[in-house]
């Protein structure tokens, strides 16, 4: 118990009313609702978040962490997310937050992570704990020429087809050599949810789903691919029987053998990372929207 009446709990997204409570605050701070992961097996079980409680069970204050696996530059990286750091209005500037960042922190080194990643409008906050914004870029490109092969994707959704869903993710290879989540299945499924108008297709093989979008202008997203094996873009391009004018990847591309120009990406949400200079990747790369947490 804290001297301001605050109960510091551990580990609660087990207990019902605890979970409830944290999906309360992320509602009322971020105004998501990430109730649809109840809908895809809960929470993601790899999280250890840090919280404080007042004494009706309302949680005032969390910081959230869980188990990113990461591939940077072909080497295996035992990393973590940072997510759903937050404090309601009334008690903030008391240090609740600090107190946050040092418990997480202090975890993360105790269980050997190598690496921190998070996501903030706010990088002033993480950058004395040792995080860096790492530039984030979109890989555009002309669309390669359009194929005559008569393979067809399929449509799927996450209600109808979870169970295939979740055997791929399960299973999945890294999306890029130089910069990917090697395994991170509930944010997948969450931002399924929360992103706008992605659309998910199965290619023929029923082995790889590639995460898309159209835009009106009629350019190709390509936002995340979830297999064994990755098809190059002119592959999924046939499977998906496209012929855009444009292509933006928000995946590295070295596997889809696509020639694309690194666009920096300018938006508000800074990608940070803490590690040492030897596991920071060297050219430009991004992280799927489809992983973004
Ligand atoms: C950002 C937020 C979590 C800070 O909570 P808080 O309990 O007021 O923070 P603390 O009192 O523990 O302050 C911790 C430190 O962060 C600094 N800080 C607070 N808000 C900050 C901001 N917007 N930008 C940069 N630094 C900030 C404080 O000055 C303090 O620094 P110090 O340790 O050197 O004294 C809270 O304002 C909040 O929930 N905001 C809305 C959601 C959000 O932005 N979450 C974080 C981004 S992922």
């Amino acid at each position: 118990m804290k001297g301001n009446g605050l109960t510091f709990r551990q580990d609660y997204f087990d207990d019902p009313a605890g979970w409830s409570a944290v999906k309360a605050l992320i509602l009322d701070i971020f105004d998501v609702d990430i109730t649809p992961l109840d809908t895809v097996g809960g929470h993601d079980q790899t999280s250890f978040p840090s919280a404080f409680f007042d004494e009706t069970g309302c949680c005032i204050a969390n910081l959230s962490a869980f188990a990113m696996p990461l591939v940077i530059d072909g080497r295996a990286v035992k990393a973590a997310g940072w997510q759903s750091g937050a404090v309601r209005p009334e008690y903030r500037g008391q240090g609740l937050f600090r107190d946050l960042i040092r418990t997480t922190l202090d975890r993360c080194e105790k269980q050997g992570y190598e690496a921190i990643v998070l996501y903030t409008e706010k990088p002033g906050l993480y950058e004395p704990y040792g995080f860096r914004a790492v530039p984030q870029y979109v890989f555009k490109g002309a669309a390669p020429p359009p194929a005559n092969g008569n393979a067809r994707a399929r449509s799927l959704t996450i209600e109808a087809d979870l169970a295939r869903l979740r055997s791929l993710l399960a299973d999945r290879t890294p999306v890029s050599h130089h910069f990917a989540v090697a395994d991170q299945s509930k944010m997948f499924l969450l931002n399924c949810h929360l992103l706008d108008d992605v659309r998910l297709s199965l290619l023929t093989g029923d082995q790889t789903v590639i995460a898309w979008r159209m835009t009106p202008d009629h350019t190709f997203q390509l936002l995340d691919v979830v297999g064994r094996t990755i098809p190059t873009l002119a592959e999924i391009l046939d499977g998906l029987d496209l012929a855009p004018t444009s292509v933006e990847s928000f995946i590295p591309p070295d596997r889809l053998s696509f020639p694309a120009d690194p666009v920096l990406d300018t938006g508000p949400l800074v990608f940070m990372m803490r590690a040492a200079d030897s596991l920071r990747s060297g050219g430009p790369f991004c992280l799927s929207p489809m992983a973004e947490f």
